[in-house]
């Protein structure tokens, strides 16, 4: 019988060797094992202390700032410049951005000329005697959805040739949620009598460019606060509003090409 055996590659069949064994051989192995785990904590515990000791003598003798001094003393990293990295390891992450949807109708209502009928077309004019009537319609398994405005930068907009003219304060254009008529294809013309009513204030969006937003700070993931809700939008859903600007005027063509400009639907996956 070998009485010697590497601890590592004992045999599958150990138990009935070791049972063949003198019981003072288990005990020895057993000793030699839990010995050699000492020896290899000690060894790490004493390296481990040298390395601090050396470590904050040379620091003391140095004058040097300590890590730990050196991590409160640097600027606190703002998200934003990261932003681009970000969507990166999203995509290489297979993380779904958020889908726009286009609306079905886009109409007008003129509180000055309250009786007129506009057709649904994509002139957006907006002021404080017009609103813009909204209608969306998604069938889609993503369950949640939050209206913005959406408003490509400069550079994007010139090399579409899209564009906008606006006065006075459009940050905080209001949102209303109204009442979907039974047959929304009433929808596709109306005046400002006819126009459904208004259920609710959904909140607000502010009409500036989003690259602009997207580099302040302060505005970061402003799409997941207060007033610009998410609401439930799976399966067959649809959603009529009312874009109301009382303190500007805002008008630009809203077509279904790149790059995006108005109101969106964004669906969450
Ligand atoms: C919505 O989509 C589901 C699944 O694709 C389909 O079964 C259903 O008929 C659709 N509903 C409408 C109203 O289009
Ligand atoms: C809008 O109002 C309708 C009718 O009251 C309601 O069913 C719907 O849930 C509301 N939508 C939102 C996003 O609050
Ligand atoms: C709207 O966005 C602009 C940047 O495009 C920003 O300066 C402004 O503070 C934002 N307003 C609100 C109410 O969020």
């Amino acid at each position: 019988m070998a009485d010697y055996t590497p601890l590592m590659s004992a045999p599958p069949d150990e138990d009935e060797v070791d049972s063949n064994k003198p019981p003072v051989q288990q005990l020895s192995q057993r000793y030699v094992l839990l010995f050699s785990l000492l020896l290899a904590l000690v060894a790490i515990a004493a390296a481990a202390a040298f390395h601090l000791s050396v470590l904050s003598a040379f620091y003391e003798t140095q004058h040097l700032p300590r890590p730990k001094d050196i991590e409160s003393s640097l600027p606190v990293v703002q998200p934003s410049p990261n932003l681009e990295k970000g969507h990166a390891i999203m995509k290489k992450e297979r993380f779904k951005f958020p889908r726009m949807v286009f609306p079905m109708f886009i109409v007008r209502a003129n509180a000055a000329a309250p009786d007129e009928i506009y057709e649904s077309g994509s002139s957006v004019v907006l002021s404080p005697t017009d609103s813009m009537i909204y209608h969306w319609r998604s069938n889609s398994s993503w369950p949640k959805c939050y209206l913005t405005g959406w408003v490509s930068s400069s550079e994007e907009l010139r090399a579409g040739r899209k564009s906008y003219t606006s006065k006075g304060d459009v940050t905080a254009l209001e949102i209303w949620n109204l009442s979907t008529p039974e047959n929304h294809n009433s929808l596709q013309a109306m005046s400002w009598n006819t126009r459904p009513a208004r259920v609710s204030l959904l909140g607000t969006v502010n009409f500036t460019s989003r690259e602009t937003q997207n580099r302040l700070g302060d505005l970061d993931a402003q799409e997941i606060k207060a007033p610009t809700p998410r609401f439930d939008c799976l399966g067959d859903t649809e959603i009529t509003v009312e874009v109301v600007c009382k303190v500007c005027r805002l008008e630009f063509e809203q077509v279904f090409s790149m790059p995006p400009l108005g109101f969106e639907l964004m669906q969450l996956a």
